[in-house]
């Protein structure tokens, strides 16, 4: 699998670079790319955005800067290549990220495009298969949003998580139905006064799993011990 990320800002990513899912999967074979839309921009001092047409405040990103990043990056005409593979656009004018969208841009190569500013010229519209939000909030940029995308993406990656029924049994996962997983304990078995729920250290593991279902889906609920 491949996965190619456009942004002004590269640097932005040096920290997901470093998280052990994010190395576990390039050991099993993800070559993760990211591109500076400067470093190809046909315009003269490294200009990549502009005023909007019509007036209005802040800059847009230029479509020809974003088509010579793809141009430069693949060897593939940029209107042809969302048939090999997915492009998302990060906005918040765009589908909104949940589970199964993750599942689906694992399935195969992706490409990631960043705004900035007031975003992608509407023209990227042109080269992109989807557009994807993070959420109904307004980021300064695509860059945490394109992480937040990669990250979940790439736990779906088989051999990112070492133990795969840790992401089977995620939160929102097909297994649990799309539902919130049960609430976790460690050591102490008393903090303060709060205790662990006596159930988890009977040792009885079948009411050990009927405590679990029955907290499945409940994130707002608060353990009272
Ligand atoms: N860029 C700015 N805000 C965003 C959001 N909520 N989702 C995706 N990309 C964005």
């Amino acid at each position: 699998m491949r996965i190619d990320v456009f942004t002004l800002f590269p640097e932005a990513f040096a920290w997901f670079e470093r998280q052990v899912h994010v190395s576990r999967a390039r050991d099993h074979g993800v070559e993760l790319n990211l591109w500076n839309y400067r470093d190809t921009t046909p315009l003269r001092h490294c200009q990549v955005d502009d005023t909007p047409y019509g007036g209005g405040a802040g800059m847009v990103l230029r479509i020809d800067v974003v088509w010579a990043a793809l141009e430069a990056a693949f060897d593939c005409p940029p209107d042809r290549l969302a048939a090999t593979r997915r492009i998302v656009e990060l906005t918040p004018r765009g589908r909104q990220l949940d589970d199964a969208l993750a599942a689906e841009l694992a399935g195969g190569d992706l490409c990631v495009l960043c705004g900035r500013y007031e975003g992608i010229d509407e023209r990227v519209a042109h080269l992109v298969s989807d557009r994807v939000s993070v959420g109904p909030y307004v980021l300064a940029g695509g860059e945490l949003a394109a992480q937040v995308l990669l990250d979940a993406v790439v736990r779906k990656i088989e051999g990112a998580v070492s133990n795969p029924e840790s992401v089977a049994g995620d939160s929102f996962s097909p297994d649990l139905g799309g539902a919130l997983e049960y609430p976790h304990y460690t050591r102490p078995a008393e903090f303060r006064g709060w205790e662990v729920p006596a159930v988890l250290l009977s040792g009885d593991h079948g009411a050990v799993e009927r405590w679990r279902r029955e907290r499945l889906g409940d994130g707002e609920r608060r353990e009272q011990s």
